[in-house]
């Protein structure tokens, strides 16, 4: 049975920290629910870091929808967490009915959408349909550009009670976890003190109740991605180079097949 929201509530309770990763496709999101990860988040970073788009703007409700069905194919005790893309809950009908989407056709247990003040119509009637819905304050990749492009937000006072600010309210209309992305620690801190639900940190220092990173950048896949905030915990770019690499040379030169892998 997958962990239910109720679970992942409990942990802050309990002090034990929520292990969250995104996975997009089939393999690896078994591996990660395999390894004992609380949440697998198909994230609209697939946008970015598979797709090849230059920002998670692109990302369509279709594309999220069929990767979410793929997760949700392989994970037997991980909550689900699919991303609301850029564009799918401009209004309260069309957010219900994506959010609905998500869960029905794709096989999420929950939504995530960035922000709060400004949508928070759109939150309180997923919540209300009966969706459970994790928040995302801090650095929104969706609104980057507004932000000032990729960087740590709430560095001054006045940004740092807006975003203070955005984490209360999800917490007070009923969000089960709020993803913080690139906010100084302090601030992280702060705010993991104040609400009820567990706190996702994502360069937000270590007093979070949860941490999250995007797959891809702890495996290393892209060499030229490294945040500050990402540990690396392979070299799977080097890995699939060297491989692919001996894999040619072997064809070029007759070693591969050999007899034995041959009928
Ligand atoms: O899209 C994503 O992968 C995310 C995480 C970075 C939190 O939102």
């Amino acid at each position: 049975m997958r962990l239910t929201v109720k679970a992942i509530r409990d942990k802050k309770k309990k002090r034990e920290k929520v292990t969250v990763l995104t996975a997009y496709d089939f393999p690896t999101a078994r591996i990660l629910d395999e390894e004992g990860v609380d949440i697998v988040l198909v994230g609209d970073s697939v946008g970015m870091v598979l797709l090849g788009y230059e920002s998670t703007l692109p990302v369509t409700m279709r594309e999220i929808l069929h990767h979410t069905k793929a997760v949700s194919r392989a994970v037997r005790h991980a909550l689900v967490v699919a991303d609301m893309p850029f564009g799918s809950y401009g209004h309260t009908e069309q957010a219900l009915r994506n959010a609905g989407r998500l869960i029905r056709e794709g096989g999420a247990d929950a939504v995530k959408l960035e922000g709060c003040v400004k949508i928070q119509k759109q939150i309180q009637a997923i919540i209300d349909a009966g969706i459970s819905v994790m928040g995302h304050v801090g650095m929104k990749p969706q609104t980057a550009t507004l932000l000032g492009g990729y960087r740590v937000q709430g560095k001054d006072k006045a940004q740092a009670d807006a975003i203070l600010e955005e984490a209360v309210m999800l917490d007070r209309l009923g969000a089960f976890s709020i993803v913080l992305e690139c906010v100084p620690a302090v601030l992280a801190d702060k705010i993991t003190r104040k609400v009820k639900c567990p706190t996702i940190g994502i360069g937000a220092g270590s007093k979070t109740d949860g941490q999250v990173l995007v797959l891809q950048d702890m495996l290393g896949f892209q060499s030229n991605v490294r945040p500050k905030f990402v540990r690396r915990y392979a070299s799977l770019d080097k890995e699939i180079r060297k491989a692919v690499s001996n894999y040619r040379e072997d064809i070029l030169s007759g070693r591969f097949p050999s007899k034995e892998e041959s009928y």
